[in-house]
């Protein structure tokens, strides 16, 4: 298979932008009509979820083995949408019709067949690992939502008890949706580790414009009821049977996780030290210091730093939340989490500053799980 062939064809598709999906779904429904029932009644703001996730995944096939247990996990999770394994021939047939329509007289019979085979590739890890968990798992869990507290302006903390076991890992995120907003799912991170009564906490945040944040923060009570999708990720996860001693960074709500990670450190008894600083741009959006301070006064291991950029009136440390951790480095495995602009400046200083890349882990916050996988 001449892999640098569909990396190079996936480029030239990819420069026509918004048409790229538009023929897909295009192609997708007119073809297979019955498959529309699957995607969200208005797909406006987010019509690129699942076009350049194929693009980008299937082109680089040749690191396939890299990313078995991503695709795995995207398998599991494409449950939530009803997504069967006969879905997926229709899905690899109007990809291979864009391919044709955007590359013209570049399409030649060994391209069709490289993309074709790529395609079989990634799709039967995606299958086998549904298959392989509809024996032990719903295709989504169904939580009611126990407490909804509004803690700053546009942030909210929201627990939720699952109606199934959910078997998670500190530092995941699944996708989350709400009978309001039917299909349409977006990725937020448990703000807590595993616990045995079988909730989980969100930390959410409104986006301007954003549909399902804003219905979460502002459109939801308690005893609403959420979808959950599959545990994703293993960017945050720790590998506890090595401690080791950790810097976390948090941008907003990119807090949620590395609590999660705390939550971790202490039911598991803290063999290692952990520095926590939460970053937000004015005191008032430091909407989970009471638990945090808490935690921090309870245990030694622990300490737990706010940091506040835009607000000169703050009497605690001020500026951004990485340049302030970074005089606490000492050679600690850090992990950064937020919007994607803090941590991709976040980790871009970190390197400046002398921490190796391969001490630093990460996760953004961005508009659809996998973009830049
Ligand atoms: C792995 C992962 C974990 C996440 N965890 C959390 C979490 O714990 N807490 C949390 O608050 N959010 C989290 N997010 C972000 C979340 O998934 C949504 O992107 C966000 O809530 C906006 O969704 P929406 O439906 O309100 O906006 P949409 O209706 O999808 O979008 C509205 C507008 O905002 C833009 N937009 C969408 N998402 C973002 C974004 N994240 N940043 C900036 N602009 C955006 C869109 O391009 C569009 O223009 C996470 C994302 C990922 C990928
Ligand atoms: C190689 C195969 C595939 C890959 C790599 C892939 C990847 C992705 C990714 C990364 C997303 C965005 C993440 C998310 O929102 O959960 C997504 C969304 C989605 N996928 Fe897939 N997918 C594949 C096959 C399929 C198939 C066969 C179907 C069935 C028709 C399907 C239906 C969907 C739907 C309905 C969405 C949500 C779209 C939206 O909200 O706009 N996918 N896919």
């Amino acid at each position: 298979m001449d892999t640098q062939a569909l990396k190079d064809s996936w480029h030239v598709v990819a420069r026509s932008g918004d048409q790229v999906p538009l023929f897909f779904y295009s192609a997708l429904f007119l073809m297979y009509p019955e498959t529309r029932g699957l995607f969200p009644v208005s797909m406006a703001t987010q019509r690129d979820r699942l076009v350049s996730a194929l693009g980008r995944v299937v082109s680089n096939v040749d690191q396939v083995e890299d990313v078995v247990p991503f695709l795995q996990q995207l398998g599991r999770d494409h449950r939530k949408f009803s997504v069967v394994a006969q879905h997926y021939p229709a899905v690899g047939q109007a990809l291979l019709a864009t391919l044709q329509h955007f590359l013209g007289d570049r399409w030649t019979p060994a391209l069709a067949h490289d993309w074709t085979a790529a395609y079989g590739l990634v799709s039967k890890v995606m299958i086998e690992a549904a298959e392989e968990s509809a024996a032990t798992s719903p295709p989504w869990w169904e939580g009611e939502i126990i407490l909804h507290e509004v803690r700053a302006p546009g942030i909210a903390v929201i627990r939720a008890r699952l109606n199934y076991p959910y078997p998670f890992r500190a530092g995941q995120s699944a996708s989350i949706s709400l009978a309001q907003r039917q299909r349409m799912w977006r990725f937020y991170s448990f703000g807590n580790a595993p616990r045995r009564d079988n909730t989980i906490d969100l930390h959410v945040r409104v986006v301007d414009a954003g549909a399902v944040s804003t219905a979460l923060v502002h459109g939801t009570q308690r005893g609403d009821m959420l979808r959950v999708g599959a545990p994703m990720g293993d960017r945050l996860t720790l590998d506890t049977s090595q401690p080791r001693e950790l810097l976390l960074i948090a941008g907003g709500t990119g807090l949620a996780p590395l609590k999660a990670l705390v939550e971790q450190v202490a039911y598991e008894g803290a063999r290692c030290n952990v520095r926590l600083f939460m970053g937000a741009r004015t005191s008032r959006e430091l909407y989970d210091l009471e638990a945090l301070s808490k935690m921090d006064a309870e245990n030694p291991w622990l300490s737990v730093v706010p940091v506040v950029s835009h607000d000169s009136f703050y009497s605690g440390e001020n500026g951004y939340v990485v340049d302030v951790a970074l005089k606490a480095w000492r050679g600690q495995d850090v992990f950064v989490c937020g919007s994607e602009e803090m941590v991709q400046s976040s980790v871009a200083r970190l390197l400046d500053a002398g921490v190796p890349h391969q001490k630093i882990r990460f996760d953004e916050f961005t508009s659809a799980v996998g973009r830049e996988q």
